[in-house]
């Protein structure tokens, strides 16, 4: 009699969802005590109700200023307050979590130490592109996971570590459909909403960013403003087939350039010379997400997840995508001009 034949793991018509599939991946990690799976589950009810808030903003009055500045002196909206208080909210009871910082608040909200069971930070970006809330263009929420780690010099909290130490990264975008991008650091995983039931389904597993794509997103607008190596890189880009793409909500652009390939970029600019993304909860989370899958995430010529951050809110220049198209402009900022792109297949 022939042995039963089990079916692989993933058959085609699998319906996971977003907790089920962190708990399977739990188990692939010896000693894994579940506590991940109860930050995600977290995250994802913030998310549900962010993206009920988002879809219900006209409807709910809840577009426009929120009249203040945040620390950074940017203007507020409502839903980047409302976004962040639903954050705090979702994830302030789980027992777990030793610091939420986000970025609407000067300081981290430090709930526990780890002597009270405070294993994770958990930083995140409340409402990304906000300011495109009101054109209905899609908006996201970023974040970024870390141990909390006793640090040696007590002066520096143990939050601001350098990106490769994140456990877990990732965004929900909501766009045409609300999804949810994680990675823990074992590939990385699509979901999307299921409005229906009420749960984020597995979509894409192990994704894998394309290369050969010719996209390149950047606020052009600064042009003038951008170092001359990356002047002459979009004059290259100018005729050699490339297309333009910049919704202006990081979320947006990095999920079209995971998904479709290609490079996002945000340079030095005169308002930035450093760069405008923060490093902790926008840059790292996404350098994470696209190095796992497959592509490469630089500020300057350095990578991202390697540096070493002095404040919470600090701010980076971006270069991400995948690896041939990052190391095009790459060749630019050494000072080299590489041949011209061989013709776009008609
Ligand atoms: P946030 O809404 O969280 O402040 O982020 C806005 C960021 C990011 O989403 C986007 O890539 C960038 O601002 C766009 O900046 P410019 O308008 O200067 O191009
Ligand atoms: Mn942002
Ligand atoms: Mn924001």
């Amino acid at each position: 009699m022939t042995p039963p034949q089990f079916e692989p793991r993933y058959t085609r018509d699998n319906l996971a969802s977003l907790q089920s599939h962190i708990l399977a991946e739990e188990r692939r990690h010896p000693g894994a005590t579940g506590e991940f799976s109860w930050i995600l589950s977290a995250i994802s009810l913030a998310a549900k109700t962010i993206a009920n808030k988002v879809r219900r903003a006209r409807i709910e009055d809840v577009l426009g200023e929120h009249g203040d500045h945040n620390l950074h002196g940017e203007r507020q909206q409502k839903l980047d307050v409302i976004a962040n208080e639903i954050i705090m909210r979702c994830l302030g009871d789980r027992a777990n979590i030793a610091v939420l910082a986000s970025e609407e608040d000067e300081q981290p909200v430090l709930l526990r130490d780890r002597a009270e069971g405070g294993r994770y930070c958990v930083l995140f970006d409340p409402l990304d592109g906000s300011s495109n809330l009101d054109v209905c263009v899609g908006v996201g929420t970023i974040f970024s996971i870390l141990r909390n780690e006793r640090r040696a010099p007590r002066e520096v909290p143990h939050h601001l570590q350098p990106g490769f130490r994140q456990v877990a990264a990732g965004y929900i975008l909501y766009g045409s459909s609300v999804v949810f991008v994680v990675t823990t650091g074992n590939g990385v995983d699509m979901f999307v909403l299921d409005q229906s039931i009420g749960s984020f389904v597995l979509v894409q597993r192990r994704i894998r960013i394309p290369s050969g794509t010719r996209i390149y997103s950047i606020n052009e607008a600064y042009l003038d403003a951008f170092p001359e190596p990356y002047q002459r890189y979009l004059r290259y880009c100018h005729t050699s087939g490339y297309s333009s793409r910049y919704i202006g909500s990081m979320v947006a652009d990095v999920h079209r350039t995971l998904i479709k390939g290609g490079i996002f970029i945000y340079p030095p600019t005169r308002p930035h010379p450093g760069g405008k993304l923060r490093l902790m909860y926008e840059a790292n989370p996404m350098a994470m997400i696209i190095e796992q899958a497959g592509g490469v995430a630089l500020s300057g010529s350095e990578r991202t997840l390697l540096i070493r951050p002095f404040d919470l809110h600090q701010r980076t220049t971006v270069i991400l995508g995948s690896e041939d198209q990052v190391d095009i402009l790459r060749a630019f900022l050494a000072g080299e001009t590489p041949p011209p792109a061989p013709a776009v297949p008609a």
